[in-house]
């Protein structure tokens, strides 16, 4: 299990079942929000979709393939955060992160990723980290811009979101960047 006491308001811990209410009230209350740039919230229907994405997560977190983190902001679940796989032949991982709309503005994602970078390179060793974005979503560009990674390049036609085909932006950052940071 992952948990990380990060400050004051903000705890990660990773999903477990006993959080399958909380979590799905709160994807089903920003459905909308989400589903512009994340498929998972139109497929997300009902409790044992979110169950089976916790299972999941799991499977992942005991096969060493990465895991997904419940975001606790003052108590309240807001979102998640995790590292969508684990290449351990290139020392790679993705951060994927989600926040419920009302808790946007106060840097919990920043914040988050911080903490999963630190944890990525400190702990399990790995050289990368990438952070894949919507070329059109503004708001999540700004986060691997925010912490130093370097753009990559941009995936073409990459995914069919709401109707149309979006590009996106590929960035990386590498230990040795990390490291230059401190
Ligand atoms: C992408 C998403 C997570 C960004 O949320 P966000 O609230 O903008 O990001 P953060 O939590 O890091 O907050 C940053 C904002 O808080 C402000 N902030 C306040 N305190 C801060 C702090 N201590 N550290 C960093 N930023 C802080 C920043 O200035 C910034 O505000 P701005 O947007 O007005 O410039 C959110 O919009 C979202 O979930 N969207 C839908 C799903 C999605 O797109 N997921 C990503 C797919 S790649």
């Amino acid at each position: 299990m992952f948990y990380l006491n990060v400050n004051e308001d903000m705890i990660l811990s990773t999903f477990e079942r006993k959080h399958a209410t909380e979590l799905y009230v709160l994807i089903e209350r920003n459905r909308e929000h989400l589903s512009k740039w994340l498929s998972f919230a139109v497929y997300t229907n009902n409790i044992e979709d979110t169950i089976a994405f916790i299972d999941k997560s799991q499977k992942r977190y005991i096969d060493n393939n990465g895991f997904w983190a419940g975001i606790w902001y003052k108590q309240q679940l807001v979102g998640a955060i995790g590292y969508l796989y684990i290449d351990w032949k290139a020392n790679k991982t993705e951060i994927g992160y989600w926040l419920a709309e009302e808790f946007q503005g106060k840097g919990c994602i920043t914040i988050a990723t911080q903490q999963l970078l630190n944890y990525a390179f400190k702990t399990l060793k790995l050289n990368k980290v990438e952070i894949n974005v919507a070329k059109k979503n503004v708001k999540s560009l700004q986060i691997p811009k925010r912490l130093g990674f370097v753009e990559e390049g941009v995936i073409r036609d990459y995914e069919y979101l709401q109707g149309r085909y979006h590009d996106r932006i590929v960035h990386g950052l590498l230990r040795k960047e990390w490291e230059n940071q401190k």
